[in-house]
């Protein structure tokens, strides 16, 4: 594809989708046009020509007058069409739609091989951030040990406003969506569900793991209670909603995305509104940190405008790491992360799930809370997690792998009144 020539078959004019047509206008180093809008709603007025639109896929996907199609549609199901439809014609194809990607990478990685046509897909991981290239090209396999982030801005916007503003969690959420940070359907922001489906994509190209979303442990922001937060501000915490891969000694990988308490100095703390931050691990770079917005318009369009600039050179998605000979596998089994439990008088977490248990503490006002360390697959398998009135939190240790140390002798520590409430155990 000609840098002077690039002729876009656009689907999708919403939030990002605009955002790419006003960044294009501002760009005068790529002459790209966008040649045609596949949209949904026919009711809806647009800012553009009505004779841009069409209705009907296939008239943008058989159009030979455009060189490449850029999906930014919030339909995953659609979505999927959209861009296998557009592969199998030999058209190269930039997205945003990280549920799809996720739910069909490995199908979508063979695809582009039978095809040789390349699949770009920058803005579907943290926006604005250049992490899928980075991981990609820059970080080697056997330096990098981990991945940590703050990869999804809404739930960070939600976080702070919370946090800062004091804005009810229904308030905050209002905001993140008017905003246009938010996904149409919210659920897979404060679900944990959209950092799920980008950490499926930094898997793949920080450790050439492919992985499917269901098997990766998400817990979303939706259930953290009163008690976890004042947790958080009496030891001076700040909540986050953190997405994590580690490498394990014995060559495995752990993944989870958990709401996390994160000590003030620790990078990822002074993570505020609609920003991302990811932390890259490596042997011998050590920690390296990136900053920037995950979410809006134009910033998630300057990530697609980058993909297009990067077609224009030839640019693909080798996937290295998958075809390196070592491939790894995520075993949840292999690790364990130290949690902060809430829950009331009805239902209680079933204390043989942990491998410890290290303080109880009960307030006669918020209700009980534990801290103790858990594998991830007891977790993930934890039927209690989904009780009502329990929610969990992962204290500011990193994913580990299990310890076999033994259990202490002393037993749990019966935490000493906090404020004017009684310690007392529960379980
Ligand atoms: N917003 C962000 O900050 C952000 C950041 C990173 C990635 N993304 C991703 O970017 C994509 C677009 O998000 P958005 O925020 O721009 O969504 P949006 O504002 O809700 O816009 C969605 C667009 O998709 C069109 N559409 C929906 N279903 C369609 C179908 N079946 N056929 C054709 N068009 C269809 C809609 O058409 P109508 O105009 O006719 O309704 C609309 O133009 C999503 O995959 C999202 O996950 C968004």
């Amino acid at each position: 594809m000609n840098r002077n020539d690039i002729r876009i078959g656009l689907f999708g004019f919403g939030v990002v989708g605009q955002g790419l047509h006003t960044v294009l206008e501002r760009t005068p180093g790529l002459r790209a046009r966008i040649g045609r809008i596949g949209v949904k709603d026919r009711t809806k007025a647009r800012n553009l020509p009505a004779e841009l639109f069409t209705f009907d896929r296939d008239e943008v996907l058989d159009d030979p007058t455009l060189n490449v199609i850029v999906e930014l549609i919030d339909d995953a199901d659609e979505a999927y069409r959209i861009v296998t439809g557009a592969l199998r014609r030999g058209k190269a194809v930039v997205t945003a739609n990280k549920k799809m990607l996720a739910e069909h990478l490995q199908e979508l990685i063979e695809l582009q091989r039978e095809t040789n046509t390349p699949l770009l897909y920058e803005a579907a991981a943290c926006a604005s951030l250049p992490v899928i290239r980075n991981l990609e090209e820059y970080y080697d396999t056997d330096l990098l040990e981990a991945v940590e982030g703050i990869i999804n801005g809404s739930t960070n916007y939600i976080l702070t406003a919370m946090h800062r503003d004091a804005l009810t969690f229904a308030a905050a959420l209002r905001k993140a969506q008017e905003l246009g940070f938010a996904e149409s359907n919210p659920a897979l922001d404060v679900e944990g569900l959209d950092a799920r489906n980008k950490l499926v994509l930094l898997l793949a190209h920080a450790f050439g793991l492919v992985a499917r979303p269901e098997d990766i442990l998400a817990v979303g922001i939706t259930g953290i209670s009163d008690l976890a937060s004042s947790y958080a501000r009496e030891k001076g915490l700040v909540l986050k909603l953190v997405a994590e891969a580690r490498r394990l000694p014995n060559g495995g990988v752990a993944a989870a995305v958990l709401p996390t308490l994160v000590r003030p100095e620790h990078e990822l703390a002074r993570v505020q509104d609609e920003y991302n931050g990811l932390i890259t691990q490596s042997n011998f770079a050590d920690r390296q940190f990136f900053l920037g917005k995950g979410a809006g318009a134009v910033p998630t369009a300057s990530a697609v405008l980058s993909d297009l600039s990067a077609l224009t050179y030839g640019y693909r998605y080798e996937y290295k790491k998958l075809h390196q000979e070592s491939t790894l596998a995520l075993t949840p089994t292999d690790a364990e992360a130290d949690v902060l439990v809430t829950f009331g008088a009805e239902h209680a977490p079933d204390r043989a799930d942990f491998s410890a248990i290290h303080e109880y503490f009960h307030s006669q006002e918020l209700g009980y809370y534990l801290t103790g360390t858990i594998g991830l697959d007891q977790l993930a398998q934890a039927a209690w997690l989904r009780l009502p009135g329990i929610s969990i939190v992962r204290l500011p240790t990193p994913l580990r792998a299990v310890t076999t140390a033994p259990a202490s002798e002393t037993g749990p520590v019966v935490r000493a009144a906090w404020a004017t409430d009684e310690a007392v155990s529960p379980l």
